[in-house]
């Protein structure tokens, strides 16, 4: 199996395409962006997509899915929970609501189990490879931070209680690639991610640190 991504649109986002080398069957998630150079990479590899999968529907996510599903004609997974947002966004629905979490989807050839983590979005899904060791995560983890919650569909503690759920239980080496900046590993994120080592946490309504070394580190930070 191989893994491409690709920096794309205005908040520098990571379209991943997921391949498996034989026939170079693809799977894209996020295409939030720069469908062109989405497409190219993808023809110019001799690619041949299967699905588009997309963890929330944040525009920076999905900015470009009509054109990249237009160009193949293939079905669009997401959560039926953030489909509003590709309505207001002026997107066509997409193909395969995930109303069934938690259990692994076969597609073409490909295992992909996948999972319900709100908090960041109502619609958020992790997308798990487990004989592979990585996941795709959207903007639900980040190396060092947690995704933002201060939208409308927003909540920290479910957030929490997501990543407690399906993340801090997998081996330490299990690969995080989030929608944003640096790929990480869940042993590195529980030892060094202030909000999952216990530095960082949340009290009536607010944000405190705890015992962290640098105590200006909390105002330079964004959530
Ligand atoms: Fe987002």
């Amino acid at each position: 199996m191989e893994m491409m991504r690709l920096k794309v649109g205005d908040y520098g986002e990571y379209c991943y395409i997921v391949s498996e080398e034989e026939k170079g069957r693809a799977l894209i998630f996020d295409p939030g962006g720069h469908p062109d150079e989405i497409i190219d990479y993808i023809d110019n590899n001799g690619l041949k997509p299967v699905a588009i999968l997309i963890t929330h529907g944040h525009h920076d996510h999905i900015s470009g899915l009509e054109e990249v599903r237009d160009y193949y004609r293939v079905p669009v997974y997401m959560h039926p929970l953030d489909v509003p947002k590709l309505a207001l966004a002026g997107q066509r629905e997409p193909d395969i609501l995930i109303e069934e979490t938690g259990k692994v989807y076969a597609i073409d050839g490909f295992k992909v189990r996948m999972e319900h983590v709100p908090g960041h979005s109502a619609g958020s899904v992790i997308y798990f490879f487990d004989d592979e060791n990585f996941a795709i995560c959207g903007d639900v983890i980040f190396k060092g931070s947690v995704g933002r919650t201060d939208f409308e569909d927003g909540d920290f503690e479910t957030l929490m209680r997501g990543i407690e759920r399906y993340l801090s239980p997998l081996p330490d080496d299990f690969i995080l690639m989030p929608g944003h900046a640096e790929l990480t590993t869940i042993g590195e994120e529980k030892k060094e991610n202030s909000f999952l080592n216990g530095h960082i946490q949340f009290k009536h309504g607010k944000f405190v640190w705890v015992e962290h070394p640098d105590k200006d580190w909390f105002k330079h930070q964004e959530f």
